[in-house]
């Protein structure tokens, strides 16, 4: 099953080289038709992502010539600091020059994953003690406020650590992965979205949201970060704390799933006929419990109820969300929502989805990790 659904998706992607030339996928607005950017959104290191697994799995230069395409086109990002002024960063350059450096030990992608990293720690505000999610240095609302989403932005200054042996990336990122779990995670395993706290003296002052249903629910998608990034800070730190909470949002977020095991976009909103789905967050939810299920015991008798949770919601995704390897569709994966509060494609192909669906399908079918982190 795994084998075929990636079939499928491979031949959407080889469609897609025509479609979207040097231009970057992001989301639908029709349901169809992915919009279009010049490497100037969050999510452009996604589509260099599906590059590489294409071209990781077939080992076809096609998509190869590709996916090193969109590494320059992130170089050319990078020298002209084209929309920087956000912690995505970490997004953006783990999927693409990294990716390049983990298959290909290719120098020059090495290098400028490290300007990446150097980047994302200007966003580092000592005196707080985060990395500064939004906005520039001083700013009123978001001077001192983290988001969850970050959780997967830090493992580039993990990896940027290891590589150079420099503490600062380190002492960042290990710093803001504590105030993470700190202030984001609540004790039954929920999360906010996101915290502000004083950028002055550090003291908390609330948690809120930005894309959840209300301030004090949880967004489906902020849980499945949580989960996936909490399991990369325990695999770089070799935390079991940060392991163990990893383990209770996946939990929670198990535990609160519908029927057919696809999240809706938010777990505390209503439930009706109409309510909007999040098959991205599904997504991202299992590579997160296949990377916890990778770091337990083979005899831990939790490891099987995490590959199978990730297992039961990658079924159901392949055959009642994914588009088949239909010749006219742009995505992978229907029913994806970026912002139903804000009305932006609450129903739509987003680029995450169909990035962290097929990294899904790489970790079930052969073991393959994605980019987070070097190979062992
Ligand atoms: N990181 C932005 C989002 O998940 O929408």
């Amino acid at each position: 099953m795994w084998q075929k659904a990636i079939e499928d998706a491979l031949q959407v992607t080889a469609r897609n080289f025509d479609r979207f030339g040097d231009r970057f996928p992001h989301v639908s607005e029709d349901g169809k038709h992915y919009t279009l950017n010049d490497n100037t959104e969050w999510t452009a290191g996604f589509w260099s992502g599906i590059l590489w697994l294409c071209a990781e799995y077939t080992g076809d230069p096609a998509f190869r010539e590709q996916a090193v395409k969109t590494v320059r086109n992130f170089r050319s990002r990078m020298d002209r600091k084209i929309v920087f002024d956000h912690h995505d960063i970490g997004f953006l350059y783990s999927l693409s020059s990294k990716a390049q450096w983990i298959l290909e030990r290719d120098e020059e992608a090495r290098a400028l994953t490290l300007e990446a990293a150097d980047m994302l720690m200007k966003r580092w505000r000592e005196a707080p003690g985060l990395i500064q999610a939004w906005g520039r240095e001083g700013d009123a609302e978001n001077g001192g406020r983290i988001i969850i989403d970050c959780m997967l932005n830090i493992p580039l200054l993990f990896w940027a650590h290891e590589q150079t042996g420099r503490e600062s990336y380190l002492r960042a990122a290990e710093r803001h992965a504590h105030k993470s779990r700190r202030f984001l995670v609540r004790g039954d395993g929920s999360s906010y979205h996101t915290f502000f706290f004083d950028p002055q003296t550090g003291d908390s002052i609330r948690g809120g949201t930005h894309q959840g249903y209300r301030d004090g629910s949880t967004w489906t998608r902020g849980q499945a970060w949580g989960i996936y990034g909490f399991a990369l800070a325990a695999r770089y730190l070799h935390s079991a704390d940060m392991l163990d909470t990893a383990k209770q949002m996946a939990r929670y977020f198990d535990a609160r799933l519908p029927a057919d095991r696809v999240a809706y976009w938010d777990f505390d909103a209503p439930i009706t006929p109409d309510t909007k789905r999040d098959s991205s967050a599904s997504a991202i939810a299992a590579c997160g419990l296949l990377e916890i299920a990778d770091q337990l015991d083979e005899s831990d008798p939790e490891r099987d109820f995490f590959r199978g949770a990730a297992e039961a919601s990658m079924i159901s995704l392949v055959r009642h969300y994914s588009t088949h390897g239909d010749p006219e569709a742009e995505g992978l994966l229907k029913h994806g929502s970026y912002s139903v509060r804000g009305g932006a494609s609450p129903d739509d192909y987003v680029i995450w989805g169909d990035y962290y669906y097929l990294e899904a399908l790489m970790r079930l079918e052969r073991g393959a990790a994605g980019y987070w982190y070097e190979r062992g």
